[in-house]
Formats: structure tokens, C-alpha cells, sequence
């Protein structure tokens, strides 16, 4: 599948249509690639996520990108992990899944997606690869039009994660 590509890199450098945003649930900026994000696309970012009060675990919000090289951002904030006995899968499948089909709603055909939930949140990159992979390959099988999904890998131990599990993929 030619149309899903693993980089290493900074999103924030993406020349996807949208670029999406590992954030909180107040959608007011954070640290790791929120702050990113927020950094690159200068203030009106807050201003107009602002405006969004906020979103809950899973789901996700658009807006531009303003200075950003990406015309969008989706916003999405992952699950933190907590052992994974409190539906912390399901909700990093969700903010894939609706990530994925509000780009696809507004036309948006090429998507760039950080590692959700793998940093401060702690959810362990082996297990969010899978389930980043699993939900990328169903849209993508059920989207013909739909035309690339980089998943952009910031730490390169994280790049080798996925590296290894889209091979297990291509496999089977
Ligand atoms: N480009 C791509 N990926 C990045 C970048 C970047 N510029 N900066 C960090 N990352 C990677 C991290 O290495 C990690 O693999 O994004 C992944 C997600 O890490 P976090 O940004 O810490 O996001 P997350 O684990 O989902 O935690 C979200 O952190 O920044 C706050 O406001 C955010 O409260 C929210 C929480």
C-alpha cells in the first residue's frame, strides 16, 4: 500500500492538505507536538481553538493552519494511557477513524499524523501502531480516492516501531 508512508520527521513540515494534532481535551496548546504545532502556526491558532470549547477524548476538530505549510489541522486528543483496562484502545482507534473521515468530508485528501498519545501520554508505541496501522489500511481499503497517509515519526525509536509493524502488516 504505496498510499501509506512511515517518515521521521517534524509535522509541523508536512505538505499533507492536513496535519493532525496529538492534543488535550481543552484544545488550548500543550507541550510535544500541540506545542509544536501552536509554535509553527503562530497565534491565531489559540484564537481560533478558542472558539472550539474544547473536545473530547477521541473525537476531532478542524481548523486552518494559518502559517503552517498544511491548509488544516485536525485536532485530536489521544487517551492517556492507564494500563489499558479503560478503553484507552478504542479511543486512540477513534481519533484515527474520525480524524480520517472529517479530512475525507472536507475534501481533504492527503493526511499527515504524529504518533497519538505516545509521548506524555505514555501509551506504549508497539501496541499504538498496531491500532494506528489497523485503522489507516481499513479507510484507506474503503477510500480508493482517499490519497496518502504519512504517519510522521518525531523520536526515532518510535520511527523503528512502526517501521517493524507495517512489515508484520505487509506480511499477512
Ligand atoms: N512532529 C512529529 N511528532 C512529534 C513532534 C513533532 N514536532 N513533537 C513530538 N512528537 C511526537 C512524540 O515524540 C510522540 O511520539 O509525537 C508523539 C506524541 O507525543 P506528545 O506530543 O507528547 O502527545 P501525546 O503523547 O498524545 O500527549 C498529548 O501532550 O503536548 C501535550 O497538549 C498535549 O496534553 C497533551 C499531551
Amino acid at each position: 500500500m504505496d498510499r501509506l508512508n512511515i517518515v521521521k520527521g517534524n509535522i509541523v513540515k508536512a505538505k499533507t492538505d492536513v496535519i493532525v494534532n496529538a492534543a488535550n481535551t481543552s484544545l488550548l496548546g500543550g507541550g510535544g507536538v500541540d506545542g509544536a504545532i501552536h509554535r509553527a502556526a503562530g497565534p491565531m491558532l489559540l484564537e481560533e481553538c478558542k472558539k472550539l470549547n474544547g473536545c473530547p477524548t477521541g473525537e476531532a476538530r478542524i481548523t486552518p493552519g494559518f502559517k503552517l505549510n498544511a491548509k488544516y489541522v485536525i485536532h485530536t486528543p489521544g487517551p492517556i494511557w492507564r494500563g489499558g483496562g479503560k478503553g484507552e484502545c478504542e479511543l486512540l482507534a477513534n481519533c484515527y477513524k474520525n480524524s480520517l473521515n472529517l479530512a475525507y468530508e472536507k475534501c481533504l485528501l492527503s493526511i499527515s499524523f504524529p504518533s497519538i498519545s505516545t509521548g506524555i501520554y505514555r501509551f506504549p508505541a508497539d501496541i499504538a501502531s498496531k491500532i494506528a496501522l489497523k485503522e489507516i489500511y481499513d479507510f484507506l481499503s474503503k477510500h480508493t480516492d482517499f490519497e496518502k497517509v504519512n504517519i510522521v515519526c518525531f523520536d526515532y525509536d518510535v520511527y523503528k516501531i512502526y517501521k517493524k509493524t507495517i512489515k508484520e502488516f505487509n506480511k499477512n
